[in-house]
């Protein structure tokens, strides 16, 4: 087996963004343009000699053939040990876990989440660090920088590795673990949460539908719901991973999801719906009937989470990100414990966790999770959700509308418009950040401009500064828009536009969110010229 260098040069554009490098797959089939990522992760870490790292994907189309690249090149770069799911599978969270369980020095996880795979759709690849939480910007910057002065790879010749073995085999100097991609992460969740309660509440004839929408979680749904707590075979649909997901978007949003939703609002729909997307991180809870918005779940996963074991000494504080609303924030204030606000991206809440200062996090983009890994976990929320109802008891519509009394409403949407045109989209937000100013004190829809900023956020722990992460208008009556563009796309530019508007109560609190916030939408368009700029007055999509 020999080693060789092969002469390469920079490819422009391989910028990671929100979470990590996504491009189209056939980008990332071109020569060399996933060996010269791969390279400049390992050259951007002080290089991968004697280092171990957990790799896997999601399964989509070229994750076979990419894992057995990265495992090549890493055995040509010196590293001691890569320890790989059984056919290159794990989840997000489940290499999260991996990685903290056998203490690497990081892991390579290939995925572009929720978008769609395929020959013609998207791939991604993430470097994770030794915490297990997707690398901050100060080594995604270095791996970009890497790229740009990259002159050569080094790749083993050898055959492929058999990965649907389990067992350990060497290529070259390198060990080559192959694992169950589900049994630890199973077990992790064994130790979170009350599995008893939960099968109690099963054998009452709690009903479930769990959509792993041809995606990672299908194995884990299968193994966990229905092998460990006992729901009936079947519970878990498109539970089989495809490489292009049968076609389907794995989004867990009531668009994508629609086939979940028509379901849970139909007749004799099962207690609890639920969905995950594309490497099993986010997910959707949905009562018979109920949707829950991902920011209301956090909040009541907040207020309820000592109903479950791993979690009964109280949270030690929690975190959202910035456009995600402040249902959460209230939970927190009651409880007299921190509440803090981030940048969007999962990778701004690690140093949070590591400190111990924030246990619960959450993104309104269908994101939530805890310190137990340092990525956002699907499956977790799933079981939490489980967990509060068979202990606490009640339906997801009780729960729901109990919290809303006790804390009030957070009305909140998020509307995407997708595909637009990439200069007039940040023309338009740099031309409402210069009227930011101006804007204060305006009446707009009945409401007044209180505060106008572009958000800018200091980590509490390292003390490191992202700036320019979403220009927010907020209103005297607790009212809020925020805007910012998409930073994990593949072509052109998705505008997003997060809408909230806080009803304290007793009155008003079962409103469509829609037209609850009728006046926010309206002021949104009118303030930014939406229209106008980029051409396009309705949503592709509405969360
Ligand atoms: C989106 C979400 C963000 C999430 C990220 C990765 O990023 O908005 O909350 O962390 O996907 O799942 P965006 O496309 O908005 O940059
Ligand atoms: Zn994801």
């Amino acid at each position: 087996m020999t080693v060789h260098t092969v002469k390469t040069s920079p490819i422009d554009g391989q910028k990671p963004g929100t979470s990590g490098l996504r491009k189209k797959t056939p980008v990332f089939m071109g020569a060399h343009y996933l060996e010269n990522f791969v390279q400049a992760i390992f050259d951007a870490i002080g290089g991968a000699a004697g280092k171990s790292f957990v790799v896997g994907g999601d399964g989509r189309y070229f994750n076979d053939r990419a894992a057995q690249v990265i495992l090549r090149m890493a055995a040509a770069n010196g590293a001691a040990k890569v320890i790989v799911g059984q056919g290159a599978i794990l989840s997000t969270p489940a290499a999260s876990h991996l990685i903290r369980l056998r203490g690497t020095d990081g892991g390579i996880i290939l995925s572009a989440s929720h978008n769609p795979g395929g020959p013609d759709e998207d791939f991604g690849v993430k470097f994770n660090t030794p915490n297990g939480g997707p690398a901050p910007e100060s080594v995604t910057a270095a791996i970009h920088e890497a790229t740009t002065r990259i002159t050569g790879y080094r790749i083993m010749d050898a055959p492929d590795i058999d990965l649907s073995v389990l067992g350990t085999v060497a290529l070259g100097d390198m060990a080559v673990e192959v694992v169950d991609p589900v049994a630890d992460y199973a077990d992790l969740m064994e130790t979170l949460f009350d599995f008893g309660a939960i099968r109690a509440l099963i054998a009452d004839g709690f009903t479930m539908r769990f959509d792993a929408m041809c995606a990672v979680t299908g194995p884990y749904a299968c193994e966990i719901l229905e092998n460990r707590l006992g729901f009936p075979v079947g519970t878990v649909t498109h539970r089989d991973p495809l490489p292009d997901f049968g076609g389907m978007h794995p989004d867990p949003n009531p668009t994508w999801a629609h086939e979940l939703m028509a379901e849970m609002m139909g007749e004799g729909a099962p207690d609890l719906g639920a969905a995950s997307d594309g490497d099993g991180d986010r997910n959707m809870i949905v009562g018979r009937g109920t949707y829950v918005s991902p920011s209301d779940s956090l909040a009541v996963i907040a207020a309820n989470a000592h109903l479950a074991k791993g979690y009964m000494g109280g949270l030690s504080g929690v975190a959202r990100s910035m456009p995600t609303s402040a249902a959460v924030d209230r939970v927190a204030a009651k409880l007299g414990i921190d509440c803090f606000e981030t940048p969007t991206g999962w990778k701004f809440f690690g140093n949070l966790m590591d400190a111990g200062r924030a246990q619960l996090c959450g993104e309104e983009s269908f994101g939530t999770g805890s310190d137990h890994v340092r990525e956002k976990d699907g499956l977790w929320a799933v079981l939490m959700w489980l967990n509060i109802l068979a202990v606490g008891g009640g339906s997801v519509a009780d729960l729901l509308a109990a919290h809303w009394k006790e804390f009030g409403r957070n009305y909140y949407s998020r509307h995407d418009f997708e595909g637009l045109e990439t200069a007039a989209a940040e023309d338009m937000l740099s031309a409402l950040r210069g009227r930011m100013g101006d804007l204060l004190g305006q009446d707009v829809q009945g409401m007044t401009v209180i505060a106008a900023d572009d958000f800018n956020y200091t980590d509490p722990v390292d003390g490191s500064v992202s700036t320019g992460q979403g220009l927010r208008l907020v209103f005297g009556d607790g009212a809020r828009i925020v805007m910012r563009l998409s930073g994990t796309g593949t072509s052109g530019a998705t505008l997003r536009l997060y809408l909230e508007r806080y009803v304290p109560g007793p009155e008003g609190l079962a409103e469509d969110p829609q037209e609850a916030l009728a006046p926010v939408i309206r002021a949104a368009h009118a303030l930014a010229g939406i229209a106008a700029a980029v051409g396009r007055e309705t949503p592709d999509v509405i969360t």
